[in-house]
């Protein structure tokens, strides 16, 4: 017999057990799961949500994962990458709305060019916001090198989802050669670490092959590796992803979803001081996905930027939301998110996350 979900979540640490008994909770047993991880969300951090102003820079990528629809070998998307006049005026965006934040995101580009190019915005974005812009990177696996230059030049925080922390998994997911190897992934997050980032990693959700007991392991890792920041949602087919062959055994999008909110709360238990994204795949499963997801323990929103006109060639997976948003319109649906889940937006603040400001003494 598991033990009562009452006395688990009284606990001080989770086993992975306890964890599994946690993820397995469904509607509506799980409303203690979730009324707890709100409990500690509003006395360890609060009910202020922070804003990251998303631009999806480019969808050229260099590799191939086998779940995702911009990987180089599907031809249908137009490849881009925006002006340094679109990135400006983006990034000017979310100044003047007082967002304080902003995330670069792109496929995996390892070129000089591409290198520099980021390092150029930086240090343009840098002064003319006269350093009041934090900057988030998210620009897949790069050398020790490119991750200081970029940080030199102004980006302070970078993600890079370790996708899942099962190696065995990573394999599937993956085709098998060095670009796309486990072992150098974790790596890329230690030395990430290493140059002074505030990192942040994640997972998917849901995908084939992955059991509950490799979503526990998932947040055992966030756990051992004192991760600061967390982005993690479902799972979602894409039909041209050579994982689309599977999609008869995954568990249907509504479980998926509530695996994903199950996570976020735990996560929120286990860890009760990082920043933890309400992420757009939620939302892409439910209609109130995002609200949902602050109401079991998120506390970052990421209100797209990207020019209207790219953003159908950013496809990551089927029925991404939002493709006819402009930034305004975005910007305003995920307030109202956040106005129904009771919270409120902490506009003009940098919103570090509280584990990362206690482990380094940063302020703000
Ligand atoms: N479903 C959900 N998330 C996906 N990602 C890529 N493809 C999919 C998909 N099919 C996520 C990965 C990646 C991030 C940029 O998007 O976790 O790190
Ligand atoms: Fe490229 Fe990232 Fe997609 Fe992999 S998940 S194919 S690295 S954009």
């Amino acid at each position: 017999m598991p033990e009562p979900v009452e006395k688990i979540l009284k606990k001080k640490t989770l086993q992975k057990d306890e964890i599994i008994t946690l993820l397995k909770l469904r509607p509506p047993d799980n409303s203690i799961l979730l009324t707890k991880a709100l409990d500690v969300k509003t006395k360890t951090i609060g009910r202020k949500v922070y804003f990251r102003g998303l631009i999806e820079f480019s969808n050229r990528c260099s590799k191939n994962c086998y779940y995702c629809g911009i990987r180089s070998h599907n031809t249908r998307y137009r490849r881009y990458q925006l002006t340094d006049q679109e990135v400006i005026k983006a990034a000017q965006y979310a100044y003047t709305n007082h967002f304080a934040s902003l995330i670069i995101q792109s496929g995996e580009n390892s070129s000089q060019k591409f290198i520099s190019t980021i390092e150029r915005l930086l240090r343009e974005i840098s002064q003319m916001t006269n350093r009041a812009l934090h900057i988030t990177l998210s620009l897949g696996e790069q050398t020790e090198e490119s991750y200081q230059r970029w940080y030199e030049a102004g980006a302070h925080r970078y993600l890079l989802r370790i996708e899942t922390s099962n190696p065995g998994l990573y394999k599937k997911l993956h085709p098998a050669n060095k670009m796309h190897d486990y072992t150098q992934r974790l790596e890329a997050l230690k030395t990430l670490r290493k140059v002074g980032y505030q990192v942040g990693t994640g997972v998917m959700i849901g995908l084939p092959f992955q059991t509950i007991e490799d979503l526990a392991d998932d947040l055992l890792f966030f756990r051992e590796i004192d991760i600061d920041m967390i982005g993690m949602g479902p799972y979602i087919e894409h039909e041209e992803t050579p994982l689309f062959q599977y999609r008869n055994q995954l568990l249907s999008l509504q479980e998926r979803f509530e695996i994903s909110l199950n996570m976020v709360a735990v996560l929120r238990i286990m860890m009760r001081n990082i920043n933890i994204a309400a992420t757009t795949a939620m939302q892409t499963i439910d209609p109130h996905g995002h609200e949902r997801a602050l109401l079991a323990g998120a506390n970052v929103m990421m209100p797209n930027l990207t020019p209207i006109k790219y953003k159908q060639s950013y496809l990551l997976y089927n029925d991404k939301p939002g493709l006819a948003d402009d930034a305004e319109e975005s910007k305003e649906l995920m307030g109202e998110s956040i106005r129904l889940a009771g919270d409120t937006i902490g506009y003009g603040e940098w919103g570090h996350s509280k584990h990362y400001a206690i482990r380094t003494g940063a302020r703000r």
